[in-house]
């Protein structure tokens, strides 16, 4: 087989182009990094997790209209998605203060918040994807004001489903991260869920023991992140119930 182009490659996805126009490959790495990749290890399993519960998650969101980039898994490591627009946003949903919200103003973890809080981070690696207002966004022209208005209720509705999938299986979700790109047609475009949904861009609480099940477990050393997404997995029926470790999952069609 020929060679595929890389198109891109990130910390933890490679992206080649698709086999057909508008489309990429999007592949699922075993690396993990965190503090802007100054901490990395290669979690072996994770990649294979991560994929299937985008999958789970993106196919979720468009049978309640919710668009996104996915079109459907190639296999273990690898899904067809369309190419998109990125903008160059981190779209920040939290319920449930951690993480920078309590670092930055002294909010105790574990603080339910008054409402869900949508925070906007710049994609910018070198400036430690800075917080930005929706002021500097208009004024830099990072995105348009009705972008940014399409953007919120995107969020808010990704919000509430993964709220409803997580709380369905004992998992309260703490806050989480999504990228959004813009589709075009002719002089206009509309907005889809882009990148991914996995436990490395959400915080997952155990609702009954409040233990960690995601990224946080490999940020702040806290065990096994490869148990901590099986767990997650075969709660959502992503993996069979007989699983015991992520290192060699065994996947249900
Ligand atoms: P934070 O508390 O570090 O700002 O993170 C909020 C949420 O966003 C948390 O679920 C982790 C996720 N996130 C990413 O996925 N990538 C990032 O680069 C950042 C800063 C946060």
């Amino acid at each position: 087989m020929a060679r595929r182009k890389k198109v891109y490659e990130g910390k933890a996805k490679i992206l080649y182009e698709g086999p057909e126009p508008g489309t990429f490959v999007q592949y699922f790495k075993d690396d993990a990094t965190a503090y802007n990749a100054e901490k990395r290890d290669v979690i072996e399993g994770k990649g294979v997790l991560n994929n299937r519960l985008s999958e789970f998650f993106m196919k979720g969101l468009a049978e309640i209209g919710v668009p996104t980039h996915f079109l459907k898994r190639l296999n273990m490591r690898e899904q067809l998605i369309r190419q998109v627009e990125m903008i160059p946003l981190e779209v920040v949903v939290r319920n449930i203060a951690a993480g920078s919200i309590s670092q930055r103003l002294g909010i105790a973890e574990g603080t339910a918040l008054p409402r869900p809080i949508i925070e906007f981070y710049l994609k910018d690696d070198a400036l430690g994807d800075p917080l930005v207002s929706e002021e500097h966004i208009a004024a830099f022209g990072w995105a348009t004001q009705q972008d940014m208005d399409d953007m919120v209720a995107l969020a808010l509705r990704v919000n509430d489903f993964l709220s409803g999938c997580m709380l369905g299986v004992g998992i309260r979700l703490v806050d989480f991260k999504i990228e959004i790109g813009r589709i075009w047609d002719g002089d206009y475009h509309r907005l889809v869920v882009a990148d991914e949904i996995s436990p490395d861009s959400c915080r997952l609480w155990d609702i009954e023991s409040g233990q960690k099940l995601d990224k946080d477990v490999f940020r702040r050393d806290l065990g096994s992140l490869a148990d901590a997404y099986t767990e997650v997995a075969r709660r959502l029926g992503v993996l069979p119930s007989n699983v015991t470790h992520a290192a060699k999952p065994t996947l249900i069609n």
